[in-house]
């Protein structure tokens, strides 16, 4: 017997992985290392779950055409990434509707309170954000992303602990209402990643507008390299590499060499912030130059067919847990 009376209740399964991303914009480098490197590694080394939230993003996108732009783009950006589709399901969220069917059984157990005391609705609610029911009911939705795959795992970063364990709270409540159906999926928090600094030198943010896109065209990308923010030193000065943002973001594409002479460089004086951010633009369009021509040249048909393939995947998973809770419940 296990001395924990939740862990008691869960359903024995092998573990399974899940892992959601909002198509909230076009992503950038914060986002790329803080979140979508660890999705593909993830895609290579289990059959994991990974899905893009469209439903979710709807509750701050309501232009048709930016929605699926954004959906679109994330699926090639993740497939020019090297996500394994072939391993993994990797889907849009809206392709396994039935995932709202099961949102909605789950409202039906969910207190008030839980929602009420989760930290993004609350937050938004006092930055004076209008709250409409589906932001309220937001971590609902994810619970049912998570459940209706029977998820143990769900790999977040501590932004999202808080939704995880109102999932949790929420499969209790189901299997003690309506008898043990869900594994109670835990969250693993990723190792937390420093976040990465835009280029006016707060952290990297699409709400900041201080971003820089792993796919943006060349022009563009080396333009705004070009504009990060540093500090007035000359070239003659020695200058601090600790707290230079222009370094922060170079010693994530360099080499440990390389960044350790452009360290000591830094130290000696002599060098121009202009011939790092120089190197640096070369180093990140070295960095993404593969996962760059595989994006152009990724056809529609083909991002298309990887999501459909990982939809099905999903959905014969996802309809086979709904046979199951239709019965619990009395809807079938
Ligand atoms: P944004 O701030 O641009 O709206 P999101 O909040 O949509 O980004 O973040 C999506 C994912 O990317 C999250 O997992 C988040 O932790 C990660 N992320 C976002 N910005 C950064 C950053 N500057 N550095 C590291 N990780 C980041
Ligand atoms: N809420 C998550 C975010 O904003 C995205 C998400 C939706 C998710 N459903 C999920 C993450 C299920 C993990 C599991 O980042």
């Amino acid at each position: 017997m296990s001395a924990n009376p939740a862990a008691a209740k869960s359903v024995e399964v092998p573990m399974r992985v899940l892992s959601g991303v909002q198509p909230s914009g076009r992503p950038h480098i914060g986002n790329y290392f803080g979140a979508m490197r660890q999705n593909v590694e993830l895609s290579r080394s289990s059959d994991a779950f990974i899905f893009i939230a469209n439903y979710h993003a709807m509750t701050s996108i309501r232009d048709r055409k930016v929605l699926a732009e954004y959906t679109d783009g994330l699926a090639r950006d993740y497939l020019a990434l090297g996500l394994d589709a072939e391993r993994s399901a990797f889907y849009r969220q809206s392709d396994v509707p039935e995932v709202c069917e099961l949102a909605w059984i789950l409202t039906t157990v969910t207190p008030m309170g839980l929602l009420e005391r989760c930290v993004s609705y609350k937050d938004k609610v006092e930055k004076g954000i209008p709250a409409d029911h589906g932001l309220f009911a937001y971590p609902v939705l994810m619970a049912a992303d998570i459940l209706i795959v029977k998820s143990t795992t769900v790999p977040v970063g501590a932004d999202q602990k808080q939704h995880v364990e109102v999932a949790r709270d929420i499969a209790i409540k189901f299997n003690n209402t309506h008898g043990n159906i869900f594994p109670l999926p835990n969250e693993r928090i990723l190792p937390e990643v420093a976040a990465v600094p835009g280029v006016d030198g707060q952290k990297m943010s699409k709400s900041y507008g201080n971003t820089i896109e792993p796919f943006e065209d060349e022009k563009s990308l080396r333009k705004k390299v070009m504009a990060i923010k540093t500090d007035s030193k000359g070239v003659a000065e020695a200058k601090d590499p600790e707290t230079c943002n222009l370094f922060a973001l170079f010693k994530l594409f360099a080499a440990p060499q390389e960044r350790d002479s452009m360290a000591a460089r830094y130290r000696a004086g002599g060098l121009g912030y202009g011939d790092v951010k120089k190197r640096l633009a070369d180093l990140i369009l070295e960095h993404f130059a593969d996962a760059r021509k595989r994006r152009a040249a990724l056809t529609a048909d083909e991002v298309e067919t990887a999501l459909r393939n990982g939809a099905e995947k999903a959905r014969k998973v996802a309809r086979a847990t709904m046979q199951e809770v239709r019965r619990a419940v009395g809807l079938s």
